[in-house]
């Protein structure tokens, strides 16, 4: 038994060295292959002898399925942010502060600002015990299990100088090319997209299941340190150990001596930054002494040692090669402007969005002109300006097409909105098309089938409506190109499977203008059969809490339409859902009627859409803003700051999840 122990023991040490060689000393000493060989030697010796288990083996950089719901633990030392500032006026400003309020000598270290999601990390005795989100400041959720899952954060310091309570503060970030293929997989899955990485490392750390996050490739970088006992007086001192102990310290952290010298240190990572692999938004620029950051202390927000520097928004210059016109499922007409390629940020960039007519006659666009481009907080980056001076050729100049680029029909523009629409909807194949793309999303329908196929099986003339989904034949499929019966008899199943998904969800797949996600849930609820619906009157619509005159127009509008009556008929024959199920009737009660309930934050217990469900069920109404007419807010953590304040404001109860739970289950 002890030679097992041995074993295992001396595979973990040697996979921690070959972290260390790899992530701090960028030498490793042996190839992938063998490295997960060895992991993969650990990892069986573990499962067969799981009493050997440590939480800190390298071995659980492999996460876990365990689901788990994160406790809160309040911070040791409060997570506080930094005052920011846009301009070297504002820097020299808090320079000649510093200086007079020290009156003696001092020296700056300047450092990126990283844009993740913060992170304390608190090692005891070396060893990783617990990383704690930002939260608000004073307590955060428990991801330490996430956190084990990222490759350089170490489990285990190495160093005689560690301190035996040690708190590191950090960022973790989604590298580029990480955030590319993770968005990549979504769209291909037609999930949501992730807005940037910040986003997506920050919604990556609140994941139960660590196996995801393990795959995902987060990263770590650190820039703060405390305890009670910290090896010297220096910051800069402070973490170049910490990159010793294996911690991930930038390079790019930097002392200066003279404003100049900071100065000097904006200019050029405000050019540099567009080579790096992960997002940065600034600069943070410190005092380095322990001692003097003391003595200047905090306002009640912020440390008067420090403040961060904000870059502006990345810009990059290309040449515009032409402009392309894609349409939506609703027959919205929108500008999409081919760029000739060019990194901006860490990715390609080839194409932006031009929005609109009014858009491209603001920016006098002309074909061949080179154009700004510029990636704000966004996925789609956007043209900002032209580069007049650049041309030397004009080029056509770009005008808003007249004419629907799939169908032919001419284009309409109401006279108060700025989008052009093909009026074409029931022939017009790109709008066929996205309403059966609508119709099959994870959050309607959810039939597993992409739009590639959609396109081909409309392409052959097999289906010109979703409903047609639901009369496809096995025979027909399984001889279709590159198909098989395997794939032939997933749809097929998948689209049966479908017959069983809720009213409320039938009734968002619908594609009604206006009528998304949570409208659909407030009629079905409101409504609970279709025919109820189907007769409702625009009074009767907006009787009905949020709905207001431009939603009830339009669901009156449809189901006034014989096309679109034809329709639901077919699908009701089909044998979807068109009434609440009994369960949900059932189960409904009203013990929040009257009472309109604000969700802000995330939370532990139940997902913010479970929530959700969880008041209209039980007769309440949920809104989205804070107003007189709230009654509750109910709060998870990072409740918004806005909100918070509205409310207080009002004077409106805000409650958190437990007490919810408590009001229904009453
Ligand atoms: S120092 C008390 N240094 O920016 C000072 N923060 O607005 C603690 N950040 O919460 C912060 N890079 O999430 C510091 N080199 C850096 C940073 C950095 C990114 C983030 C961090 C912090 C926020 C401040």
């Amino acid at each position: 038994m002890d030679q097992i122990r041995q074993q295992i023991e001396a595979l973990r040490e040697q996979l921690h060295e070959h972290n260390y060689n790899y992530y701090v000393l960028s030498q490793p000493q042996i190839s992938d292959q063998e490295f997960d060989r060895l992991m993969a030697e650990l990892i069986r010796l573990e499962a067969q002898y799981p009493e050997y288990a440590d939480p800190n083996s390298p071995s659980v950089r492999v996460g876990s399925d365990i689901n788990k719901s994160f406790n809160q633990v309040a911070h040791r030392y409060p997570m506080l942010s930094l005052q920011n500032t846009y301009s070297e006026g504002e820097v020299s400003e808090f320079y000649n502060r510093v200086k007079k309020s020290l009156n003696e000598d001092f020296e700056i270290v300047c450092e990126l600002k990283y844009d993740g999601t913060s992170i304390s990390l608190i090692y005891e005795e070396g060893k990783l015990t617990r990383a704690v989100t930002r939260g608000d400041g004073q307590k955060g959720d428990d991801v330490t299990d996430n956190v084990r899952t990222i490759r350089n954060i170490p489990l285990i310091l190495r160093g005689p100088e560690v301190p035996s309570y040690l708190e590191m503060r950090g960022e973790i970030l989604m590298p580029w090319n990480s955030f590319d293929e993770l968005n990549r997989e979504r769209a291909a899955q037609e999930e949501p997209l992730f807005a940037n990485p910040r986003n997506a490392a920050s919604g990556t750390l609140k994941l139960q299941d660590s196996r995801v996050v393990a795959s995902r490739r987060l990263q770590s970088f650190v820039y703060y340190m405390l305890g009670e006992s910290l090896p010297t007086e220096s910051h800069y001192e402070n973490m170049t150990l910490a990159r010793g102990w294996g911690l991930n310290v930038s390079s790019a952290m930097q002392r200066c001596q003279t404003l100049e010298e900071v100065f000097d240190y904006l200019r050029f990572w405000d050019r540099e930054r567009r080579h790096l692999p992960v997002t940065t938004d600034g600069v943070v620029i410190k005092v380095d002494s322990l001692v003097q950051q003391r003595n200047l202390g905090y306002t009640s927000k912020f440390p008067r040692w420090a403040i961060a520097y904000k870059f502006n928004p990345e810009q990059a210059e290309t040449t515009l090669e032409s402009v392309s016109w894609q349409v939506g499922r609703t027959g919205a007409v929108t500008p999409v402007a081919n760029l000739e390629p060019v990194l901006l940020s860490g990715t390609t960039v080839k194409r932006a969005s031009l929005y609109n007519e009014d858009a491209i006659h603001a920016l006098d666009l002309h074909i061949g002109d080179k154009v700004y481009v510029e990636k704000g907080g966004e996925i789609i980056p956007k043209i900002t300006g032209v580069d007049k001076d650049a041309r030397f050729m004009l080029g056509d100049k770009v005008t808003f097409t007249r004419n629907c680029p799939a169908c032919g029909s001419l284009l309409t523009r109401n006279e108060d909105e700025a989008v052009h629409y093909c009026p074409n909807s029931a022939g017009c194949p790109p709008q066929i098309k996205g309403r059966i793309e609508h119709f099959v999303t994870r959050k309607a329908m959810d039939i597993t089938i992409g739009p590639e196929t959609i396109s081909l099986l409309y392409d052959k003339g097999m289906i010109s409506d979703a409903a047609d989904l639901y009369s496809l034949q096995f025979n027909d499929l399984a001889v279709l190109e590159r198909w098989g019966e395997t794939s032939a008899r997933n749809l097929l199943q998948s689209i049966e499977q479908s017959k069983s998904v809720p009213y409320e969800r039938v009734l968002h797949a619908l594609g009604i203008r206006y009528v998304g996600e949570t409208v659909a849930r407030k009629l079905a609820h409101a409504f609970p059969h279709i025919e109820m619906l189907m007769s409702a009157t625009v009074e009767e619509l907006t009787a009905v809490e949020e709905i207001g005159g431009r939603i009830a127009q339009s669901v009156t509008a449809y189901f006034s339409s014989a096309d679109s009556l034809l329709f639901v008929d077919r699908l009701r024959k089909a044998g979807l859902q068109f009434t609440l199920s009994e369960e949900t009737l059932a189960d409904r009660t009203d013990k929040l009627s009257g009472l309109t309930i604000v969700i802000s934050g995330t939370f532990a217990l139940h997902s913010r859409d479970e929530y959700k469900k969880m008041i209209l069920q039980h007769g309440g109404n949920n809104s989205g803003s804070v107003s007189k007419k709230t009654d509750y807010i109910l709060a998870g953590e990072n409740m918004g700051p806005a909100k918070l304040e509205k409310a207080t404001k009002l004077g409106v109860k805000v409650i958190d999840e437990q007490t919810f739970l408590e009001m229904i289950s009453l």
